[in-house]
């Protein structure tokens, strides 16, 4: 019997997956530190830990350490007092001023609210560790960071380092909806269980705190934008309490989604006009209500007027009515609006590209303190590539805010390896030319160039319920470095990656290399073989996911044909001052430079040209030919990825392994598919051959026409 089970107990050790990684711990996997000097130091410094205070949050930093120093060491933390040999000293400036001369305040108070300063202290002889915050969120950055710098070998007991944020709220935008589906959601249902809560808390939200609070991301908002109003009533803000709540020491403030109808849906009023009094009256004992349950609530999130969703319009009212109305209600308690500039109406006949310039320019000046316009990276919706939204630079006296995109809607959704920060970086790397000459997307978005203060980086989560929390291992990427961004709009995306890649598959320099390789071009391959020269908006209309060029369900408004314009004679929209004009809504310099299809950068030609298949390009060839060759160069620089991939078996996690293998499998022939389907649709424009020096598409177009996707997730199914 006693060989039995000792039989089956090594069977089960044999089989078990206790030493796969199945993606649940993110990048805060503590190993066992591998280098004996590393180890050594951090054993001296686990063992004797000082915390200058009480609080929640020194709480959660002494389970994070207890956490991190069973994986680094396999054994439990020593939590010391001052005079017993305490070597890492952890607290505020103010809890720590006795210790620190009087420069060494000044820099550290310098560094702001949420600051931190780590390195070593001298006292009386004795060599210390210190980290130090100007508030307990300062010292949990300080503390991630610290244990980020073991993780990836990096950390020096000798060397100091301070950081700070560059922008005040780093969000997240979940879209999820209290049916716990979500909305372009690929990674699973919503990890909100608001049947269970409040008596049942999953232990995923505190898992979800930490990996935010590693990266400092404070603040989320916790419902789709397309808002239900239910969540503003009495029994789901006791749901909203216990998250945030949870949610408080991690730094983490709780934002909501607010429906602009709220009034008459729950208030029982006739009208949700912004000027009635009873509807302001409504506003007002809503928001004292959170705030009696959530002291420290941010605010809303309001989609107003666009994609069929209630807003002032109705009331003949402008957005800045619609949302100074829920500023006023909210001031008090010093929270804010977060007013989306993505508004997307039928009835308007302007070129999609102009309306959200059209709508907030009239309104600079207009918005209280307390209001920040949330803009999207680009004007269309988040496709592959986009310029710029020519907002940035366009209004200065209105606090803006970014809004990114890190679920894939557009790029392969979980089921495609692509690496967003390259994407994001080239945004905020964009020169605006407003309101200075040199000013960028960043210094707009971290109020450098705007002197504002109420600054605002937002993301919208590809978080989920699948064990590893973004169906894509390399989804974990793109939430990682959005929280990077987030903090610091200047980073470098290669460093990013090799970050990440250090904590997620650790620390051999060619598996760093060969994945840094494959995260690098990842982005520009979806772009190739999806939608490449500016082309957009190409996917199939109710999916988002694969590729539909030609128009659908017999509507030709504002479905894919409506965007590449492809006819005999060429394709791309005109944008000039011949066409729409949207040109015209950026600073002159780009505007005047952009408008020459020789010009202006190749990647956007036909975003703003609508140019003859002939066009010669820089290299020589015509249109028609280098969109082959985009497409084809896509194709290849997939299969590419698949087989560095391939080459790393044996040297990565097998789980890790074969999950990303069999995804880059599906991505190549996906790839391939977007190749055919657009290349032979647009031939039938183009009526040309394709350049000889591609691999020639394949397959049946009707039969790629008639593809649909009813199950794809994120949709609701349109039978
Ligand atoms: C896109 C997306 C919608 C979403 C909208 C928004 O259009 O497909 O699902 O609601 O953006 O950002 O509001």
């Amino acid at each position: 019997m006693k060989n039995r089970i000792v039989l089956i107990v090594l069977f089960c050790l044999l089989i078990s997956p206790s030493f796969a990684k199945d993606g649940y711990k993110l990048w805060l996997d503590y190993q066992s530190i591998e280098n004996p000097n590393l180890a050594e130091e951090a054993e001296k410094l686990f063992e004797g830990i000082y915390f200058f205070g009480k609080n929640s949050t020194y709480e959660v930093i002494q389970k994070e350490l207890e956490l991190a120093s069973k994986g680094f060491l396999n054994q439990n933390p020593e939590f010391k007092k001052l005079n017993q040999n305490a070597r890492l000293w952890i607290g505020t400036r103010s809890e720590l001023s006795q210790y620190l001369g009087l420069d060494h305040q000044a820099k550290i108070k310098a560094l702001g609210e949420e600051g931190y300063w780590r390195g070593p202290l001298n006292q009386e002889g004795e060599s210390l560790y210190a980290i130090i915050g100007n508030t307990p969120k300062g010292v949990l950055y300080g503390v991630f960071d610290f244990l980020r710098s073991i993780q990836t070998g990096t950390f020096d007991s000798n060397s100091e380092k301070s950081d700070s944020p560059k922008i005040k709220l780093r969000m997240l935008n979940h879209w999820d909806n209290l049916d716990r589906t979500v909305e372009r959601g690929y990674a699973g249902f919503s990890i909100w269980d608001w049947h269970r809560l409040p008596g049942y808390i999953d232990p995923r939200y505190i898992d979800y705190a930490r990996a935010n609070a590693s990266l400092g991301i404070n603040a989320v908002s916790l419902t789709n934008v397309n808002a239900n109003a239910w969540v503003l009533r009495e029994d789901f803000i006791e749901k909203v309490k216990v998250l945030a709540d949870l949610f408080r020491p991690y730094g983490i403030q709780v934002f909501l989604t607010a429906r602009f109808s709220a009034p008459m849906e729950m208030g029982n009023l006739e009208t949700a006009d912004p000027l009635d009094t009873e509807v302001k009256k409504f506003w007002k004992e809503r928001v004292d209500l959170i705030y009696k349950e959530i002291p420290d609530f941010g605010g809303f999130l309001v989609k107003a007027n666009s994609e069929g969703q209630p807003g002032p319009h109705e009331y003949g009212r402008n957005h800045a009515e619609g949302a100074n109305m829920l500023a006023e209600a909210l001031a008090p308690h010093g929270g804010i609006v977060i007013w989306r500039a993505f508004v997307y109406s039928h009835e308007i006949d302007e070129d999609r590209h102009k309306q959200a310039n059209l709508e907030f320019e009239p309104l600079d000046g207009k918005f209280m303190d307390n209001v920040i316009i949330q803009v999207k990276n680009g004007a269309i919706d988040f496709q592959p590539r986009e310029p710029f939204h020519p907002l940035f630079g366009a209004v200065e006296e209105t606090n803006l805010g970014m809004e990114f995109q890190i679920t894939q809607e557009y790029l392969g959704q979980a089921t495609q390896l692509v690496y967003l920060s390259p994407m994001w970086e080239e945004i905020l790397q964009s020169k605006t030319y407003r309101p200075s000459p040199n000013s960028t997307v960043a210094e707009i978005i971290d109020g450098s160039a705007t002197d504002k203060e109420l600054t605002l980086m937002a993301g919208v989560s590809n978080i989920g319920t699948d064990r590893n929390w973004t169906g894509h291992l390399f989804g974990q990427a793109n939430w990682y470095a959005f929280g990077k961004l987030a903090w610091d709009p200047y980073q470098n995306s290669a460093e990013i990656a090799e970050e990440w890649i250090n904590l997620t598959f650790g620390q051999n320099p060619e598996t760093q290399r060969k994945i840094s390789t494959i995260m690098l071009q990842s982005h520009e391959a979806a772009v190739n073989y999806m939608t490449p020269l500016g082309l957009h908006h190409l996917m199939g209309r109710s999916h988002h996911y694969g590729p539909g060029p030609w128009v659908e369900g017999g509507r030709a408004d504002w479905t894919s044909v409506y965007y590449h314009r492809a006819d005999s004679e060429g394709i791309g929209f005109d944008r000039t001052e011949s066409g729409s004009n949207a040109l015209g809504q950026y600073a002159s310099e780009i505007a005047y430079n952009w408008s020459d299809p020789n010009q202006i950068p190749e990647k956007f030609l036909l975003w703003f040209h609508h140019l003859p298949w002939d066009f010669k390009l820089r290299s020589g060839r015509t249109l028609w030919d280098e969109i082959g060759l985009h497409y084809d160069l896509g194709v290849k620089t997939a299969r590419e990825m698949k087989q560095q991939w391939d080459s790393l078996h044996g040297l990565v996690d097998e789980e890790q392994f074969s999950h990303t293998s069999q995804l880059l499998a599906i991505q190549v022939q996906e790839a391939e598919w977007w190749r055919n389907a657009c290349l032979l649709y647009f031939q039938t424009f183009s009526n040309r051959p394709f350049p000889d020096d591609i691999e020639k598409p394949t397959g049946d177009l009707e039969y790629y026409k008639s593809l649909r996707f009813p199950f794809a997730p994120g949709i609701k199914p349109n039978w």
